[in-house]
């Protein structure tokens, strides 16, 4: 008698760990990568419209936290404790809408760069879309691990309550050059190459030849 409620027990308890695991890897879901690589697509074109198209050495403030680079993420995994993958991934649609935002802010209506962005953003918030679906509602609404928490805050504070010392100036094309290269290093399984396991969250990955790029401050 004993011994039946207790294999039964374990079997409940491993199918509830079944039912629990898809959601716990937080594996891209497929449907993800069409909108991310339109994306991409449009990332490709980011020197021209975010560098060329602007004053050299131009910048825009963003808040410290909205320089979300590679090695941001690669610290956040190895100090983080219960950090899934989907915590990342919702922290990169955060920053990044924040980012856009800015970038948008400082163009005048007339800016030659201005309908590049503007459908940057929209293929952003299709891509957005697409991740909120594909996910049970209760995910987002799961408590973030406190670090994840903090940032969040501050991406989410009003502008004229953050303290002075938490702006950065940073240009334009540096800001999407992280925004692309984060992408492919938390929805990898959208940007594998069919040659060699390409490490998207490696920085030496994205040096190649390309060190005049870095902001001027950061
Ligand atoms: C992403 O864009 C780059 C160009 O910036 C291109 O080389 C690469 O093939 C694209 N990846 C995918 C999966 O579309
Ligand atoms: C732009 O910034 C670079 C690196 O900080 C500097 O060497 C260069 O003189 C600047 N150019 C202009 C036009 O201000």
């Amino acid at each position: 008698m004993v011994q039946l409620s207790t294999s039964v027990c374990l079997l409940g308890g491993l199918f509830g760990l079944l039912l629990l695991v898809p959601v716990l890897m937080a594996l891209t879901p497929a449907s993800m990568c069409t909108p991310l690589k339109t994306l991409n697509d449009s990332l490709s074109h980011r020197r021209r419209y975010m560098k060329h198209n602007f004053p050299i050495n131009y910048t825009i403030r963003v808040h410290q936290k909205e320089v979300f680079k590679l090695s941001n993420i690669n610290r956040m995994r190895l100090h983080v404790e219960g950090l899934d993958e989907l915590v990342l991934q919702r922290l990169w649609f955060q920053v990044n809408q924040g980012v856009l935002k800015k970038i948008i802010r400082v163009m005048p209506e007339r800016h030659p760069s201005r309908p590049y962005t503007a459908e940057l953003e929209r293929r952003f918030r299709d891509a957005e879309g697409v991740f909120v679906q594909s996910h049970p509602a209760e995910v987002f609404h799961r408590e973030l691990p406190e670090t994840i928490q903090d940032i969040w805050d501050h991406l989410t504070e009003e502008p004229d309550r953050v303290p002075e010392s938490s702006w950065r100036f940073a240009t334009p094309k540096f800001l999407l050059d992280n925004f692309c290269h984060t992408m492919h290093c938390l929805f990898s399984e959208c940007f594998a190459s069919t040659k060699a396991q390409q490490d998207y969250c490696g920085v030496s990955h994205w040096r190649k030849g390309r060190k005049k790029d870095l902001q001027p401050e950061s």
